[in-house]
């Protein structure tokens, strides 16, 4: 398949063709999304909590979503790569972001970058973009900001929440984002908000009417232990863990019963060579 680039998503948009998006966070994850056909592959900073069991993704550094993004990059062929610059590494000065988005390039061998924030983001956006690093921008629900939204909810939900989102979406476009992840927000404001705009929104949480989507590939995936509490949003596509389990356990019990490993599992050695090695 062709590589998707920036040019190839804005012509999805304008033909209305939703935009595909899944996080990874390394070499498998990333091999299995690009061969699933994904545009668009995130390095996410969930990482922190899907891949590194972390609490929540202020604990990840910078040299952490480097090494992912690294390794995300060598199994992708044809997805737009983005690397989520990680809480710490940006809000400094623009003069930060943009050293920081320039390392996400040449150190992870990531396209683009996605940053969270509104308006204040404004001249961080210009600054990364004027050197030719594209940002996606992200809205709505921005987890490293959590303590002060006070928790994972829903945002957009009054008519001043949801005008500042609409506000912070068009300084973002004007900014030069080339789109913007719109996340739990209701589902009519967040086509509203699709509507005004001129970039690709990618919704997760924020309904149909966004003119993309993504999710983080851990839970659409199943690949998480029961009773992991996963967003209403989340749609189960598969239950990995589930089958990792069943064969790990199969493994187990036939190492114990000693059926693993049978004969077409193992190395022969010739009769004579044999023999001369156990005299
Ligand atoms: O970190 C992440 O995975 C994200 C996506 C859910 C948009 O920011
Ligand atoms: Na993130």
């Amino acid at each position: 398949r062709d590589k998707v680039t920036l040019l190839k998503l804005k012509q999805m948009h304008k033909k209305g063709d939703p935009i595909t998006m899944i996080t990874a966070h390394d070499f498998p994850s990333a091999h299995v999304a690009d061969a699933a056909g994904m545009d668009v592959i995130l390095v996410g900073d969930s990482l922190a909590m899907v891949a590194l069991g972390m609490e929540d993704t202020s604990e990840v550094l910078l040299e952490e979503m480097l090494l992912h993004c690294r390794s995300v990059a060598r199994a992708t062929k044809a997805a737009f790569t983005i690397g989520d610059l990680p809480m710490g590494s940006y809000e400094i000065a623009p003069a930060q972001a943009l050293e920081t988005a320039i390392r996400f390039v040449k150190e992870g061998r990531m396209q683009g970058v996605k940053l969270e924030g509104g308006k204040e983001m404004v001249p961080t956006i210009q600054k990364i973009t004027s050197v030719g690093i594209p940002v996606l921008g992200h809205v709505g629900l921005t987890p490293q900001r959590q303590n002060i939204l006070g928790g994972f909810r829903v945002q957009g939900k009054t008519i001043t929440s949801a005008t500042k989102i609409l506000d912070d979406a068009l300084a973002l476009q004007e900014a030069g984002c080339f789109a913007l992840v719109v996340e739990a927000v209701p589902a009519e404001v967040a086509a509203l908000i699709t509507q005004k705009l001129s970039i690709p929104t990618i919704g997760i949480g924020a309904g149909n009417g966004c003119s993309g989507q993504v999710l983080v590939q851990v839970d659409m995936t199943g690949n998480f232990p029961p009773g992991r509490r996963i967003p209403k949003f989340v749609k189960q596509y598969g239950n990995v863990w589930a089958e990792s389990l069943r064969a790990i356990e199969a493994y187990r019990d036939e190492v114990k019963s000693r059926q693993y490993p049978a004969p077409e599992h193992t190395y022969g050695i010739q009769k004579d060579q044999l023999e001369g090695f156990v005299e």
